[in-house]
């Protein structure tokens, strides 16, 4: 199929990409690399050995967009390109607004002109806000979220059901990551936060690796089993091949469907430490401080329902997930 992706050069995107290129697809690539380095497109072909085609476009751009793709044929959007960092979203929403939502309803402008009725969204289990219940079905209502970067998701799921509700010809998959880590195992392409990560997973291998001195745990007293955050770790690969399973979703017409890409295990901040220290070989030093606002104690999925429909379920353990980070991190210092 010929595969349009935005955010092409992303973490997720570019991972995606080499699963797809792997399955015999054709990508049409776009970023406006405001998070990520055109690099990654030689990075993609050097793992895979086909270059992907690339253009270096904004979704808010309907002309730019138009320009490149009024006379190709898309069979299927893959839609990655977004801000996300949480606290950025929280000082300017209305950048985060107009440019997540915002991007999306022009990019849907330019897929109905031009015939791709057909759409990927990555969404996350940011939706499910302080979650009604754990292990968390796709039923779950989704809840309040506490910041901007969550609202954009939440309310581009809606746009897009009631676009899927205007013209049932649309067919939408959401895909509701949960929490993202890892990196493909030859350690070419992986995560690169800009700054100081936010994130547990990339703060953990700059401390591994020097940069900084210690990680910081975000609470000891919650409701879970040693009273540290309970999350649900997926491998970016596992993530990846979520997306080649559902464009065949997609090829039979599923109509609007929601999935949860999740392991269901759920793992404590200091089972992270831990296996990344076993798995690894370096100590993790660590202060316990005081919760973050906004987190949650615990957030697993129930994905039994990507399993049932897709096919889908991910293979990659903890063990997998804290030597590719750490391999990704120790062959990229910058
Ligand atoms: P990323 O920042 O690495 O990738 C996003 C890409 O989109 C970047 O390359 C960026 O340059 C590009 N982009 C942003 N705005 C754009 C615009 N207006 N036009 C064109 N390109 C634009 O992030 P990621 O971690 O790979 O995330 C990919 C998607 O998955 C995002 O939508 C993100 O919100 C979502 N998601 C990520 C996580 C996570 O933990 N990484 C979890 C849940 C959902
Ligand atoms: C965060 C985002 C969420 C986003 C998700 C994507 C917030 C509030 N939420 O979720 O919107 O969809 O990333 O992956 O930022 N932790 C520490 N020390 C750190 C970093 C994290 O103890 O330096 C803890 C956190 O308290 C949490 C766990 O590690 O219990 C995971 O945190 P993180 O990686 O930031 O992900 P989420 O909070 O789940």
């Amino acid at each position: 199929m010929n595969i349009l992706i935005t955010g092409a050069t992303g973490f997720i995107a570019s991972h995606t990409i080499v699963e797809l290129q792997q399955n015999g697809h054709h990508i049409i690539g776009l970023d406006n690399l405001s998070n990520s380095s055109i690099d990654t497109i030689d990075k993609i072909a050097q793992i895979t050995g086909v270059t992907p085609e690339f253009y270096s476009i904004d979704i808010c751009d309907y002309n730019g967009l138009m320009s490149v793709l009024a006379d190709k044929k898309i069979d299927c959007c893959i839609h990655f390109a977004g801000l996300k960092a949480v606290g950025e979203s929280v000082s300017k929403p209305l950048e985060y607004y107009d440019n997540n939502i915002g991007g999306t309803i022009t990019l849907l402008k330019v897929l109905r002109e031009i015939g791709c009725l057909n759409i990927i969204f990555s969404s996350s289990a940011t939706v499910y806000g302080t979650p009604a219940f754990v292990p968390i079905t796709e039923d779950c209502p989704k809840g309040i979220c506490t910041n901007p970067y969550g609202w954009t998701k939440s309310m581009i799921e809606q746009v897009l059901l009631d676009t899927h509700h205007a013209n049932p010809d649309w067919n939408i998959v959401i895909l509701r990551y949960f929490n993202p880590i890892g990196a493909h195992e030859s350690g070419i392409i992986g995560e690169r936060p800009n700054g100081i990560p936010n994130n547990l997973m990339p703060y953990i291998t700059q401390v591994a690796c020097g940069k900084r001195e210690k990680l910081f745990v975000y609470g000891n007293d919650y409701d879970t089993p040693d009273g540290t955050g309970v999350r649900d770790y997926i491998h970016v690969v596992d993530l990846a091949r979520g997306h080649v399973k559902a464009l065949d979703a997609i090829r039979n017409n599923c109509g609007a469907e929601i999935f949860n890409l999740g392991t269901g295990n759920g793992y404590s901040v200091l089972d992270v430490i831990r296996t990344f220290e076993s798995v690894n070989g370096i100590n993790i030093p660590y202060e316990i401080v005081s919760r973050r606002p906004g987190d949650i104690a615990s957030c697993y999925a129930e994905p039994s329902k990507a399993e049932k429909i897709l096919g889908w379920r991910a293979t990659h353990t903890l063990q997998d997930m804290c030597r590719d980070s750490w391999n990704y991190q120790s062959k990229n210092q910058d």
